[in-house]
């Protein structure tokens, strides 16, 4: 096998002349350049707020206490290193296919391949994720408007037979059933009433299906998200979640807030995954650098701002929830409407839930729109079917791929469990990051970069400062938690026990070197520290979901060995014979 040719990389002179993907997709119309900052401020605002703030915040909460706060201001930091790496790429290379793009241009085919495979854990598990909190919402939405659907057509197979497993526990101690958290009451409901297939019970989760239905539906026959539309569903978001603050702070009774960390460190770091969902979506806005006026100066501002923006919103809300109520009741899929109703606050309970029911719908609607987008750059450089890149002759969109799109997001919303597509949504999204990040090192090598127009990541020699600011957080680290590194590097566990510590074992050995390639090439420090931060939280995601990620990548790679590499047009034009 020619090894080479598995990173042949795509010119950038080449990709930019490529935007015509752009115009086919949309009916032959020429795109038009009217994104202001504005609009791509308030384009990343749409995709950021979703099922992070409305939902999988709530267990975050309950389990990390009022300090989840703090973890939301970290992995701000560690989005923003990320985003002005993604801007830097959106302005130079502003074509589809964001990051799967930019891993062609900096990394060769391979790893573009990769990550275009991961982008599918970020855009369509993402959505099983928000469809899973959309039926949250809508069926307490329902709820309140005295409509009942059957518990067991409302949740997934997995919650209701753990939810029944604890309750079934619970009452043979002796606790009263209404003493028990209402979502696990209802988990125990559903699996009671579910009807049953020999030992098999019939749970599955019905209006996530439909509306990822809907959605498609919208997507296939041609919406457009224009910019109004975004402007005006973000206007509604802002709203409520302003309203939420303002009320709310009312009811905050501030001895909720202490102890601020009840579950110490390891607590609030449980909700990593659930925090850094709810800023995913900031890097949907670079799939549209060529629709915007300036991109190379209002990219990353757009970025920026739609980061600031919502990092102020969420930190405010965590604390006004936390404050609310105790973090111990927030173990609910719809923390926001919940807080209101448990505090006999119905009207705005029902405002809360009709909001996030349409918030919601608008992120299933970018990231379904994005998916078929991405598959379709890589069906036409080769590496997937043509068919994924087939476009309707009346709706002019691609057909088939926002039907497969359809059907990979829909099916699986049906049964699976939230905090676990929420887990491997994260951790793709975050190996985008890395990758993103670690492109740029690999961009600055390259003796064009400087002369090339577009927005530059701001270069720090990382040389000196990169080694200081890890000799700090290591000080840090053992001022606060000592006892915790002397655990890590003890090890007696056994294999049972080793294997946790793999992910941190192997990002420590990314950060030795990376020191030694930043002392000896004066690396950038902002795509350094982005790199790091990046792969720090995704080492925080477990072993299992490690182990997940990593047999969805090697899947990849079997189709891409299998597919992709023979049929790739890259390679096929370059080994065409030369006339
Ligand atoms: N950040 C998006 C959300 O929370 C994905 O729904």
């Amino acid at each position: 096998m020619n090894l080479k040719a598995l990173f042949r990389k795509k010119d950038i002179n080449r990709l930019l002349g490529e935007t015509h993907y752009e115009d086919e997709m949309y009916g032959g119309l020429e795109l038009s350049r009217n994104l202001t900052l504005r609009d791509l401020t308030s384009l990343g605002i749409a995709a950021i707020i979703g099922a992070g703030i409305f939902s999988t915040i709530g267990n975050a909460s309950a389990a990390g206490g009022p300090a989840v706060s703090l973890l939301f201001v970290f992995t701000a930091i560690a989005c923003a290193f990320s985003a002005l790496c993604y801007a830097q790429f959106a302005s130079t290379i502003p074509v589809s296919g964001s990051a799967y793009t930019y891993a062609y241009a900096s990394f060769g085919e391979l790893v573009a391949w990769i990550i275009g495979w991961d982008l599918l854990m970020e855009y369509a598990i993402g959505n099983i994720a928000v469809a899973i909190s959309w039926s949250d919402y809508f069926t307490s939405l329902l709820a309140g408007l005295n409509i009942h659907i059957p518990a067991y057509l409302t949740m997934d197979f997995l919650s209701a037979m753990r939810g029944h497993e604890e309750v079934s526990a619970l009452l043979a101690s002796g606790t009263a059933l209404n003493a028990i958290p209402q979502n696990l009451q209802s988990a125990y409901e559903a699996w009671q009433t579910a009807p049953a297939l020999g030992s098999v019970r019939l749970v599955a989760d019905l209006p996530a299906l439909l509306i990822v239905v809907l959605i498609t539906y919208l997507v296939y026959i041609g919406i457009k998200e224009s910019k109004r539309t975004a402007n005006m569903l973000v206007l509604l978001k802002l709203i409520v979640i302003l309203l939420v603050i303002a009320v709310g702070a009312f009811y905050v009774q501030p001895e909720n807030w202490s102890p601020f960390a009840p579950n110490g460190v390891s607590g609030v770091l449980k909700g990593v995954s659930a925090v850094f969902f709810a800023y995913i979506g900031f890097d949907a806005i670079s799939t549209t650098a060529e629709e915007a006026k300036n991109p190379q100066r209002d990219m990353p501002k757009a970025m920026i701002y739609a980061l600031i923006i919502c990092t102020v919103l969420y930190v405010i809300i965590t604390l006004v929830l936390t404050g609310m109520v105790s973090y111990k009741e927030l173990a609910v899929g719809d923390p926001l409407a919940f807080v209101f109703e448990r505090l006999d606050l119905g009207f705005m309970a029902g405002i809360i839930s009709v909001s996030a029911v349409i918030a919601m719908a608008s992120v299933l609607l970018v990231f379904q729109l994005g998916q078929p987008r991405i598959w379709m750059s890589m069906s036409r450089d080769g590496l997937l079917p043509k068919a994924f890149s087939k476009i309707h002759p009346k709706y002019q969109t691609p057909s088939f791929a926002t039907i497969v799109t359809g059907f990979v997001v829909a099916i699986p919303a049906l049964f699976m469990n939230l905090t676990e597509v929420t887990d491997l949504t994260s951790i793709g999204t975050l190996f985008a990051f890395v990758l993103v990040c670690g492109g740029i090192l690999v961009l600055e090598r390259d003796p064009d970069h400087r002369k090339r127009a577009g927005f530059k990541v701001p270069y720090y020699n990382g040389k000196f400062i990169f080694p200081f600011i890890l000799l700090i957080v290591l000080a840090i680290g053992f001022y606060f938690n000592a006892e915790g590194i002397f655990n890590f590097l003890r090890f007696e566990g056994g294999w049972e026990e080793t294997q946790h510590k793999l992910p941190m074992l192997g990002f420590l050995l990314v950060c030795v070197a990376l020191l030694y390639y930043t002392f000896k090439n004066n690396l950038s420090l902002i795509p350094v520290l982005g790199l790091v931060t990046n792969l720090y939280l995704m080492t925080e995601l477990g072993i299992t979901n490690w182990s997940r990620f990593l047999a969805w990548l090697a899947l990849g790679l079997i189709v891409y060995f299998f597919y992709g590499r023979t049929h790739s047009k890259l390679r096929l034009e370059n080994d065409a014979p030369k006339r």
